[in-house]
C-alpha cells in the first residue's frame, strides 16, 4: 500500500489534492500536514494530520519514519504576491523547504511532486505560446525560486535518480479554499463578489491575458503524471500545463451571461500588474499532452458556470443573489 505525503495541505491546491488522495488510495494513506491547522471539517477529520514545518529537516524525516512515506506531494510554498512583500521569506520556505524535501526523499527513497509556475517565466521569455524549453529570467522571487527549483529537482534526478515530478501551473480556480496570495488570485475573488454584491474591483488591466486552470484538471495533472510510466517521459520535472487563458476583461463577459447586472472596474496595482506583464499569455503545453497524456476538461464557460453555482451553494446567498 503506497502511503502519501502533502505538505502545504491546508492550503488552495493542498486541501483538495489531499481530499482527492485519500478518495482514491484511502484516508489513512495520506498524511495531511502544514504549519496551519486545517479548519475545514473534511480535511481535519478524513484522515492523519501533522504540524509539520518544511524548515525543520529533522521533523520531515521522522514524521516521514513514521508513516513509512513513499510519495510526497510537496505544495508548502510563498506565492507570487507575498514573495515581493516578503522576499526572505520566500527564499526560506520555497528553497530550503524543497531542500529539506528533496534530501528527505533521498533518504527514504521516495518518489515526489513538486509545482512550478508560470512565474518561472519572465519579459525576455516568448510570451505567446511559451515554449516548454526556453528563456527563464524571471524578475520576482517566486520566481527566482521556482526556476531554482525547477533545476534542483532535475539535479536530484540526474544525480540521485530520485523519482522527481512536477508541472508549471497557470493561476488556478477553485471554490473550496481561497488563494494563498498570488497575482492570479483575481480570477477567484471575482466569483466571491459577483455573488456578494454584483460588482468587483480588479487589481490587473482589463487586457492582461494569463494561462488558468480549474482545480478538478488541476488534480488530474498532478495524480496523472505521477501514475505515468517514466518510459515515457523525456522531461520529468516543470511540464507546461494549461486550460483555457483569459483577460479580466473576457471574465467579467462570461460571469455576465449568469448575473447580467454584474459590474467590474479597474484600480491598478503595479506590484501585481507588472508581475502579470512578464508571465506567458499562453504556454504550449504539447510536451504534456505527447509524454503523459495531459488534456484538461474545463474552458472559462464550464468553470464560470461551476464556479458561480458551487460558491452560491456554499455562501448560503440569498436565492435572489443566487445566479441565474
Ligand atoms: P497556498 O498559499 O494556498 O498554500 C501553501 C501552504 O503552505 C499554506 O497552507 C501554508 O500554511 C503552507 N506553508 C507555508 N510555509 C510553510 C512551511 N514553512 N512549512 C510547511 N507549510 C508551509 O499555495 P497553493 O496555491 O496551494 O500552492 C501550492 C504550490 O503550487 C506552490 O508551490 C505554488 O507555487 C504552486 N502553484 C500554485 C498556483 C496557484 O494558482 N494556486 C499556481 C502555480 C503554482
Ligand atoms: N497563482 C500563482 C501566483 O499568482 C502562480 O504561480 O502566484
Amino acid at each position: 500500500m503506497k502511503t502519501f505525503l502533502v505538505t502545504g495541505a491546508v492550503g488552495q491546491i493542498g486541501s483538495e489534492l489531499t481530499i482527492a488522495l485519500r478518495k482514491k488510495y484511502g484516508e489513512s494513506s495520506v498524511i495531511a500536514t502544514d504549519i496551519k491547522m486545517p479548519s475545514d471539517p473534511e480535511l481535519r477529520d478524513s484522515g492523519p494530520f501533522e504540524f509539520l514545518d518544511c524548515l525543520d529537516p529533522h521533523h520531515i524525516t521522522r514524521v516521514m519514519q513514521i508513516h513509512k512515506t513513499d510519495t510526497i506531494f510537496h505544495l508548502a510554498a510563498i506565492l507570487s504576491a507575498v514573495g515581493e512583500i516578503k522576499p526572505n521569506m520566500a527564499w526560506q520556505v520555497n528553497m530550503n523547504g524543497l531542500y529539506n524535501i528533496l534530501e528527505a526523499a533521498r533518504q527514504y527513497k521516495c518518489s515526489l511532486f513538486v509545482p512550478s509556475s508560470i512565474g518561472a517565466f519572465g519579459r525576455s521569455t516568448p510570451l505567446d505560446n511559451t515554449p516548454q524549453d526556453t528563456i527563464q529570467r524571471p524578475d520576482t522571487m517566486y520566481g527566482v525560486t521556482k526556476v531554482a527549483g525547477e533545476l534542483l529537482c532535475d539535479y536530484y534526478f540526474k544525480r540521485f535518480g530520485l523519482d522527481t515530478r512536477g508541472v508549471r501551473f497557470p493561476g488556478l480556480i477553485s471554490h473550496k479554499t481561497e488563494p494563498g496570495g498570488g497575482t492570479t488570485d483575481y480570477a477567484v475573488e471575482i466569483f466571491y463578489e459577483a455573488l456578494k454584491h454584483r460588482k468587483y474591483t480588479c487589481y490587473l488591466r482589463q487586457d492582461t491575458s494569463l494561462d488558468m486552470m480549474y482545480m478538478p484538471d488541476a488534480l488530474n495533472a498532478m495524480i496523472n503524471l505521477m501514475e505515468a510510466d517514466p518510459a515515457n517521459l523525456v522531461h520529468h520535472n516543470a511540464f507546461n500545463v494549461t486550460a483555457m487563458n483569459f483577460t479580466p476583461a473576457d471574465l467579467a463577459k462570461e460571469i455576465q451571461k449568469h448575473i447580467p447586472e454584474f459590474e467590474i472596474d479597474y484600480e491598478i496595482d503595479p506590484v501585481r500588474q507588472e508581475i502579470a506583464d512578464s508571465w506567458p499569455n499562453y504556454m504550449d503545453d504539447s510536451a504534456a499532452r505527447k509524454e503523459w497524456g495531459w488534456n484538461p476538461s474545463y474552458l472559462i464557460e464550464t468553470v464560470t458556470a461551476d464556479m458561480l453555482d458551487q460558491l452560491s451553494q456554499r455562501l448560503k446567498l440569498p436565492h435572489e443573489q443566487k445566479s441565474r
